[in-house]
């Protein structure tokens, strides 16, 4: 009974180790994000000075805990390491940006893009080309550089970028999900399918009501031929 009291705890404080372990190793990841951050907000700052207006609406990032680094890692069949981690799994360090339009989004793509520390490593456009189950959003994984002490190191981070709209979608969407341990029923598949397209048709009314206000705002803008 003690040895085996002893062999449990003995595998608990190795777990305990591990993840204290990981969670040093997870400090990279967080000066990317940071880093992103950063350059995100010089972005929407600048573009609210020059043009009046910010293509952010809001961001949220999250590093990803050990234990699910090491539950993805165990779903893909890999063995738990942290190199492991590092070639495999390019979503520990997340941002989720949230615009107002679907132009905003391809903005910031092409703001970031062409900035030259920011690796481009992939985009998906789930906006051009939906999920089967209607979901939206641009993906980007981009490799940022994190000047250590006695390293550089080029961290990946996933970038989601969507709109408010597809975003209301996309977080009942997931709720949904959880809320069915198994199959979610046909008809709540359908309709959640439905909501995405009228979804997007909102997206698009919004775009053009903004683009006839801007519109109005150039007029605004030009003098009057009668006036001197
Ligand atoms: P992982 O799911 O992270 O292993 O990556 P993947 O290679 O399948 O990449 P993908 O770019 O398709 O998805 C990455 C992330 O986007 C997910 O972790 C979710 O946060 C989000 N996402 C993708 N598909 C859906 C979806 O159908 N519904 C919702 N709500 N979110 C999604
Ligand atoms: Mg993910």
């Amino acid at each position: 009974m003690d040895t085996l009291e002893i062999t449990e705890q003995a595998v608990r404080s190795m777990n305990t180790k591990m993840i204290n372990d990981w969670k040093n190793w997870l400090l990279v990841y967080k000066f990317a994000l940071d880093e992103v951050n950063t350059k995100l907000e010089i972005l929407n700052e600048e573009f609210q000075f020059i043009h009046n207006y910010n293509p952010i609406e809001h961001m949220k990032s999250r590093l990803k805990s050990p234990e699910s680094i090491i539950s993805k890692l165990r779903r893909k069949q890999l063995d738990v390491t942290m190199e492991n981690a590092r070639e495999h799994i390019r979503d520990i360090a997340g941002i989720r940006i949230i615009c107002s339009f679907t132009t905003d989004i391809y903005k910031i793509i092409d703001l970031l893009s062409r900035q030259s520390d920011v690796q481009v490593l992939k985009v998906k456009d789930y906006i051009q080309n939906p999920k089967p189950n209607g979901y939206r959003s641009a993906h980007m994984i981009i490799l940022i550089p994190v000047f250590l002490t006695d390293r550089v190191e080029q961290v990946p981070v996933e970038i989601q970028i969507r709109t408010v709209a597809m975003d209301f979608w996309a977080s009942l969407e997931h709720k949904i999900y959880y809320k069915f341990e198994s199959e979610v029923p046909q008809s709540i598949t359908d309709q959640l399918k439905d909501s995405a397209e009228l979804i997007d048709l909102l997206d698009k009314r919004m775009l053009a009501i903004n683009e006839e206000v801007s519109e109005y705002k150039q007029e605004e803008k030009e003098p009057s031929p009668f006036r001197f």
